[in-house]
Parts: C-alpha cells; structure tokens; sequence
C-alpha cells in the first residue's frame, strides 16, 4: 500500500474497511460523519479504471471516472481526499501504476488487494491469489521494485513526506 506516513497514520485509528458494493462515495461520507478516520472504497479492477475518463462533476463537487458506458466506477469528493484509500485489483505491476496515476491527485493512499479469496478477485490472479502463485510473487518482484521507484514521482496529497509501499 502507498500511502502519504505522515498524515495517514494508522494506529489507533477507526477504519471503515473495504467492502464490494458497499464502500462506495455515500457510505464512506455516512463513515466520516459517524466517526472513522480512514475510509477505503470498494475494490475496484484495474482493467475498467484504466477505460475511465477523469471527470469534474461540476454539479454534485464530485470526481468521478466515467467508464465507457457513462457508468461511473469511482466517485470521490474533497471532502474525503484526505482519507480515502483506493483500493485495486490487479495482478499486473505496470496496470496497477497506470491506475494510481489516473487516482493520485484525488485520493490518500492507494492499496492492492491481496486478500480477498473470492472468485471475482482470484480469477484474473488477483486479490488472494497474488500470494498464493510463489512464481508469480517471484516474476512481479522486480515489478515491484521498478513501481517503487516510480511511485515516488507520484503526487499524494499533503505535506511533502516519504512515502510507504507495504
Ligand atoms: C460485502 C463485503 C465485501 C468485501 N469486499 C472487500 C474488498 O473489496 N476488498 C477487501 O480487501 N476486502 C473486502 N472485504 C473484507 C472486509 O474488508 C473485511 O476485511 C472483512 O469483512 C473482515 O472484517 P472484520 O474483521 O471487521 O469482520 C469484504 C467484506 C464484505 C463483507
């Protein structure tokens, strides 16, 4: 996970974790609102972020990528940019950087779902089973390096401080 260490702190904190078809803008607002401190949105695939457009939605103050369709797959606010975590699924280094370039300016952190072990995820190597494929863990290692480095360029909001991949 990459995120600014100074301002997102995790200890101690309230976290509204994130949830498939339920983490979406509305519950993540309610989450602010009744207390939590960070707030992840739902997982969303690299595949369909990287078809989004970035647009201003000038009437509801809302970021949104549009895919397509004209469906929007990620809708953000200022009011939650400094601390909402967008979380992907990918298994793919390069995607999954393409991704937090088209989201940096907009959001707190960005994760990649290595957990989740249903077939959604798992079926495109994702979620769960980047973990349990050690070949592959060993094919995206210097993947991973190369997206360290380049992670640095990336803007996250607040102060200027190192950043943190977990
Ligand atoms: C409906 C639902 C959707 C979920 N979607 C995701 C997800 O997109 N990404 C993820 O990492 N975990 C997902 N999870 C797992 C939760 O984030 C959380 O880790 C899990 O529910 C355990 O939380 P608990 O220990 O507070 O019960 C989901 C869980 C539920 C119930």
């Amino acid at each position: 996970m990459l995120v600014n260490s100074f301002s997102l702190c995790y200890h101690n904190k309230l976290i509204l974790a994130p949830m498939v078809r339920v983490g979406t803008l509305p519950m993540r607002l309610l989450a602010l609102d009744y207390g939590a401190d960070i707030v992840y949105c739902e997982e969303l695939i690299d595949l369909k972020m990287l078809q989004c457009k970035r647009v201003v939605n000038e009437v509801l103050s809302t970021v949104d990528f549009v895919a397509p369709d004209d469906r929007v797959v990620f809708r953000t606010c200022k009011r939650e940019q400094s601390r909402v975590i967008f979380q992907m699924g990918t298994s793919d280094a390069e995607r999954a950087l393409a991704v937090a370039r088209l989201v940096e300016n907009d959001v707190a952190g960005i994760d990649v779902n290595m957990g989740c072990p249903k077939e959604y995820s798992t079926k495109g190597g994702m979620g769960a089973a980047l973990l349990s494929d050690p070949d592959k863990i060993e094919k995206v290692r210097p993947a991973r390096e190369k997206a360290e480095v380049l992670m640095q360029e990336l803007e996250l909001p607040g102060p200027s401080t190192p950043l943190l991949w977990i």
